[in-house]
């Protein structure tokens, strides 16, 4: 697929018999580009990573190296996750990678949600490349671009504009050089699903929320601080298991845990209590660029108030953020 136009004539990939058909010609496709040569790709464990991954494994089984890197601002359980479906269950070749300290050291004292994004991203791309770097042999990267990716980059090119830097894998240094393989990038969201599904990914990750690359970084605001992250990972773990219990995880487009550096004075057991407050965000969209508010039953809300001043250590108030994107963006940074 060398073309970065997707043809009138392809139809859209809704069912999975479609998918199957999309599948096999994939399959033939990457192996007449990368013929027995290897191939590294960067597995995240979002959806589009994951799909092609997924993939790929079909095409061409172990010369597909994937590597996950940890940086230490995933949601509670998504890298173990990644490890248990790919490297156990799919038997890929996987590089795991817990980069954590790298991450936190060099975001410690950072408060600019700019910057923290830049790092995050330029370390990742450090990371990746100290690991390819170790591989021999490699001479293909595989990427999970798809089709709003590539009309994206076109408006960009065309000097719009955006309110936040989101891409944060940029290219890799000059002494990495690989012919890229990117078998889903005439594809929209939907149909990367519906591809996913066929390949045989659980649902959960198949459907899973979008979650920005620089993870739980942008959500831990300000300076990120080692107890302020887990007191996040553990409320956020708490929402979302509550929105699965109550189907709203089926309904809300995306939905997390942001905590804020600031402190409020409570009480727990007969004492002062000082702690953060977690802040629920649920939100509904098509494109990100604008969003509405889910309603949460209030039972569920107390809920998840009680679960997380009860559970997590360190917070002590539960607040929900009733902002529509504008004039919130969807993230608080
Ligand atoms: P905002 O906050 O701009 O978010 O309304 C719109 C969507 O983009 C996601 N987002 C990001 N995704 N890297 C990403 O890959 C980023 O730096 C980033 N910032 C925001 C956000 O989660 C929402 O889905």
């Amino acid at each position: 697929m060398n073309s970065n136009v997707r043809p009138e004539s392809m139809a859209r990939i809704t069912t999975l018999e479609l998918a199957k058909a999309f599948i096999d010609e994939q399959v033939k496709e990457v192996r007449a580009q990368v013929g027995d040569k290897k191939v590294l790709l960067a597995l995240s464990g979002g959806v589009d990573s994951s799909v092609v991954a997924a993939l790929l494994i079909k095409a061409i089984g172990k010369q597909l190296i994937c590597v996950h890197v940890n940086h230490g601002l995933m949601r509670k359980d998504e890298s173990e996750n990644v490890v248990k479906i790919f490297g156990e269950e799919l038997d890929a070749n996987l590089v795991y990678v817990d980069a954590t300290d790298r991450f936190l050291n060099l975001l410690a004292g950072v408060s600019d949600p700019e910057s923290k994004r830049k790092i995050i991203g330029k370390e990742f791309i450090e990371v990746f490349a100290d690991e390819a770097r170790k591989l021999e042999g490699v001479e293909f990267l595989a990427q999970g671009t798809i089709y709003p990716d590539i009309l994206e980059s076109i408006k960009a090119a065309e000097g719009k504009k955006a309110v936040k830097s989101h891409h944060n894998v940029g290219g890799l240094p000059e002494d990495l050089k690989f012919e890229l393989v990117e078998p889903i990038k005439l594809l929209f969201k939907d149909e990367v699903r519906v591809v996913g599904e066929a390949l045989g990914l659980p649902h959960a990750m198949v459907y899973r929320q979008p979650f920005p690359g620089p993870g739980l970084g942008v959500r831990c605001l300000g300076a990120i601080t080692r107890d302020r992250l887990g007191a996040l990972r553990e409320a956020d773990a708490i929402l979302r298991d509550e929105f699965d219990k109550c189907g709203l995880a089926e309904k809300v487009w995306q939905y997390f845990v942001v905590v804020p550096d600031i402190k409020s004075v409570g009480v727990k057991d007969e004492s002062r209590y000082e702690g953060w407050p977690a802040i629920i965000r649920a939100v509904n969209t098509t494109d990100a660029m604008t969003a509405s508010i889910e309603e949460i039953p209030y039972a569920v809300l107390h809920k998840i108030t009680q679960r997380i001043t009860n559970e997590v250590e360190g917070i002590n108030r539960v607040l929900y953020d009733l902002t529509p994107k504008p004039v919130g963006t969807i993230e608080w940074e």
